[in-house]
């Protein structure tokens, strides 16, 4: 039996079920699936392996950091047959390239691209009071998924796959909102930008146990301090229960690019959206 490691991250639960769903496709074709969350686990060596599946969740139009590290990491990859998918609330524009780029380098060989779209679970939007693409992905979405994972276990002795080209450049509001959330500023600056409003946090510790990456300790007294190796997910700020959790990244300098971004989501047709009211870690639909 082929062994296959799939590599995720997920945070709101939706990039994970994907990942099970292509893990059904491929081991209807007799491989083992291995599956391993960033979020949670260390992945295992990848050399114990006949395929790699690499999937995440667009973050601010591109990979997040823990999976371009992820990556980076990979060893020379020797013609291993690889597979990526990509998870999306609104547009995903050319967010996998970075990493297929990276398989590449390593020498791995592309033997699959996937993408639907999740939930999006991007704070920014929730306190606007719009949910994009909610109940995504559908059941006929991982229907796709699990079919995709039986195409790539069937293309690993076909000779060649060709993505059908790499995936459309983002336009050029989109690409400077993704400069303006890069690493750099992000470990630099945004990581430390956190506040949290001491008085009213009952330091319960949810934001400690949610960060994916560790980057929450607490100080003496049990709140919340952030570190510099923060992927920008605001889960600490989305579930607090007290809603004492503020960042740069919803405050003021990133409202406009915020309210753009949900103007022209809200109005593209082929997207869908239910109205919200995101409160006190729970986010309430209005409607739908
Ligand atoms: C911090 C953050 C940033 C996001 N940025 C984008 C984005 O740039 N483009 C997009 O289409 N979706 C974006 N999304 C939506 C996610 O891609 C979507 O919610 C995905 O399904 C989440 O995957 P998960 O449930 O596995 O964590 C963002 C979500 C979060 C939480």
């Amino acid at each position: 039996m082929s062994r296959s490691l799939i590599v995720y991250f997920s945070q709101g639960g939706t990039t994970a079920r994907v990942a099970e769903r292509i893990a059904t496709g491929l081991r209807a074709e007799r491989y083992q699936a291995d599956l391993c969350n960033l979020k949670d686990e260390q992945p295992p060596d990848v050399q114990t392996y006949e395929l790699l599946g690499i999937g995440f969740p667009v973050y601010y139009f591109r990979p997040p950091f823990n999976v371009i590290d992820y990556a980076n990491s990979l060893p020379k990859l020797d013609r291993l047959p690889a597979f990526v998918f990509v998870l999306h609330g609104t547009y995903r524009f050319d967010a996998s390239n970075p990493i297929c780029q990276t398989l590449a380098r390593r020498g791995a060989r592309l033997v699959g691209y996937f993408h639907c779209r999740g939930e999006d679970f991007f704070l920014g939007y929730l306190k606007m009071g719009y949910l994009f693409s909610p109940d995504h992905p559908t059941e006929s979405e991982l229907v796709e998924a699990e079919a995709f994972g039986r195409q790539v276990a069937g293309r690993q002795v076909e000779e060649q796959y060709f993505r059908q080209g790499d995936d459309q450049p983002a336009p050029i509001i989109y690409r400077l909102q993704r400069l303006l959330t890069n690493r750099w500023l992000f470990s630099q600056i945004y990581s430390r930008m956190f506040k949290v409003d001491a008085q009213n946090c009952t330091a319960c510790r949810l934001c400690v146990e949610l960060c994916p990456t560790g980057n929450i300790k607490e100080d003496e007294s049990g709140r919340p301090v952030w570190g510099r190796n923060c992927v920008g997910c605001l889960f600490c700020g989305m579930k607090c229960p007290e809603e004492v959790i503020s960042s740069t990244l919803t405050g003021p300098l990133f409202r406009p690019g915020i309210a753009s971004n949900v103007r022209q989501a809200s109005r593209d047709p082929s997207l869908d959206h239910v109205r919200v009211i995101h409160s006190r870690g729970h986010t309430r639909r209005l409607e739908g």
